[in-house]
């Protein structure tokens, strides 16, 4: 059995930065995201009796990602035995690409095992509903979870694995425009960076109850279409969350000075009437909504700080074929 799958990278609103169970990947608090349009992974899992190998874009994959894969590739063996089927001791061949331009900073493992996790279950013959599809990708990749999701998700945080999965929301219709930004600075993975803003800022604690309440009022203004409130959220949870990333210690530094410049660029688009906001990941870029009408004019205002794209929200995880 083979299947190919197709998923795109997703940018969160209210942010997930923290986890309450390392191995489970259940998050401390819920987030909420856009799917975007741009950028995805294709991935094709094709079953073997030898053992697994994984490519990506083109070349053999390094250990540690064929090791990440292989462990990925257990939970869907594990699953194939629990439904009593043959698969259960199958290898799989892997071969991944994506579209978005290496190192880009955007969310490539969210697109990754979000499209694995898709054609791996079909080509292993295991039956999931999109809830098991966003758990199981979950234990890839927490951000994930959400990339199965059309348009706009929220991620229920949960207790259990059982209960910790992504499922879709309506919200207005909205634009983001990215700046990638080309900073030097040397990356610590969200992964890493998650675990020691947990073990060593003060602040954690304060942000996870601050991210539980502003995912209720994202929820709310997404609920009335109010798109004015919707940025503001967006805005200020961001820097909350590079606010708890910097206090730990030693201090972790995502923003680059030129994302700064791109914040204070945004609040004069605002005072000027152009209704935009800003928020940014584990990396220097920025990511900028606004309504669909003003992307250009934003686009064109940013543009000196680095490569824009321009996207509207995307259609979750799907299968592409299967042989
Ligand atoms: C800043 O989902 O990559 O993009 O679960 O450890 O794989 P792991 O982390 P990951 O973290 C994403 C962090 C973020 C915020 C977000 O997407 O919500």
């Amino acid at each position: 059995m083979a299947a190919v799958a197709r998923a795109h990278p997703n940018i969160a609103l209210v942010k997930y930065w923290g986890k309450a169970d390392d191995e489970l990947i259940i998050p401390a608090a819920g987030s909420m995201s856009m799917t975007l349009d741009k950028f995805a992974t294709t991935t094709s899992v094709a079953l073997t009796s030898g053992s697994d190998t994984f490519e990506l874009n083109g070349t053999t994959a390094d250990a540690k990602a064929t090791a990440r894969t292989t462990a990925f590739l257990d939970l869907v063996r594990d699953l194939a035995a629990q439904a009593g089927l043959d698969t259960a001791q199958a290898g799989a061949q892997v071969v991944s690409s994506n579209e978005g331009p290496t190192a880009a900073g955007m969310a490539s493992s969210a697109s990754g095992f979000a499209a694995l996790a898709t054609a791996a279950a079909t080509a292993f013959g295991v039956e999931l509903s999109s809830r098991q599809l966003s758990r199981l990708a979950r234990r890839g990749s927490g951000s994930a979870s959400r990339s199965l999701i059309d348009r706009f998700a929220v991620w229920h945080a949960g207790t259990s694995d059982a209960t910790s999965y992504a499922e879709p929301i309506s919200a207005p219709d909205m634009a983001m425009v990215s700046v990638t930004v080309n900073a030097t600075a040397k990356k610590v993975s969200s992964r890493d960076g998650m675990t020691a803003t947990r073990d060593t800022s003060p602040y954690y604690q304060a942000w996870i109850d601050t991210t539980v309440t502003t995912l209720n009022e994202m929820l709310a203004a997404c609920a009335a279409e109010d798109f004015t409130r919707i940025g503001q959220l967006t805005e200020t949870h961001a820097h909350r969350m590079h606010a708890v990333i910097n206090a730990s210690h030693p201090p972790i530094r995502y923003l680059a000075p030129e994302s700064w410049q791109i914040f204070e660029e945004v609040t004069a688009m605002r005072q000027m009437g152009l209704e935009a906001y800003a928020t940014a990941d584990a990396g220097p870029n920025v990511v900028i909504i606004c309504r669909p009408d003003d992307a250009a004019a934003v686009a064109a205002r940013v543009g000196a700080y680095g490569q824009i794209n321009t996207f509207s929200p995307g259609p979750g995880a799907h299968l592409v074929d299967v042989a």
